[in-house]
């Protein structure tokens, strides 16, 4: 079983990741925005260079490391569905800290901190329903710190009756909505 992150080539994701592969032993399943496994590889090298060396990375990245190429903004984080299968059988835990701290881009904030959350709760559903969800983490805004629950705390229900209203919609007049 893995530990999914989101944001794992962001500032905060960097450090969480490395400590995970230094002082853990869990897998870790990373979701990393490239175009092709050479450049997913190459983003999350330029960003944990400041925490290993390249044979330490090299050895992490052929063993514990899976990545999965993907956007939060898209459905299943656009990814092919026998992909998000094994992304959801291989996940008993998560840590969301991807966002988007653009501050010129209300739509690109509202898509990727609002609409790409929802896509992560959807993906801890799965997992919680089918063999139980371990752990569930993210960052708060405005620096207050990390917050970690056990998935029982969770308002699952709430979660679930949102989720069962089907996709998430926003009144057409909305201009920051992206249309889908
Ligand atoms: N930095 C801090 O000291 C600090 C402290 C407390 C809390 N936080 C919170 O932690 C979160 C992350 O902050 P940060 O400083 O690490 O930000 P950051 O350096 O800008 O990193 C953002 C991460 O999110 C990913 N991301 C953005 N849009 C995405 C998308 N559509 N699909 C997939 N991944 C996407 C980025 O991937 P790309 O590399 O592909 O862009 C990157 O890995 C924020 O909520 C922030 O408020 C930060």
């Amino acid at each position: 079983m893995a530990i999914f992150v989101t944001g794992s080539t962001g500032y905060l994701g960097s450090y969480l990741v490395a400590g995970l592969l230094r002082e853990h032993r869990e897998s870790l399943n990373l979701l990393v925005r490239a175009s092709s496994k050479q450049e997913a590889r190459e983003r999350l090298w330029r960003s944990l260079q400041l925490h290993f060396d390249f044979p330490e990375f090299f050895d992490y990245l052929n063993s514990r490391v899976h990545i999965f190429r993907g956007d939060l903004t898209s459905l299943r984080f656009g990814l092919p569905e026998e992909d998000y299968v094994v992304l959801a059988d291989s996940t008993d835990s998560i840590i969301h800290c991807a966002a988007s701290l653009n501050r010129k881009s209300e739509k690109q904030c509202l898509n990727v901190n609002l609409r790409g959350s929802l896509e992560v709760i959807q993906l801890a559903r799965r997992v919680h329903d089918r063999k139980g969800l371990r752990r569930w983490c993210y960052p708060l805004m405005e620096g207050r710190p990390l917050e970690a629950r056990a998935p029982r705390e969770l308002d699952w229900s709430a979660q679930a009756a949102r989720a069962s209203a089907g996709p998430v919609s926003a009144p057409p007049s909305d201009p920051l909505w992206r249309s889908s």
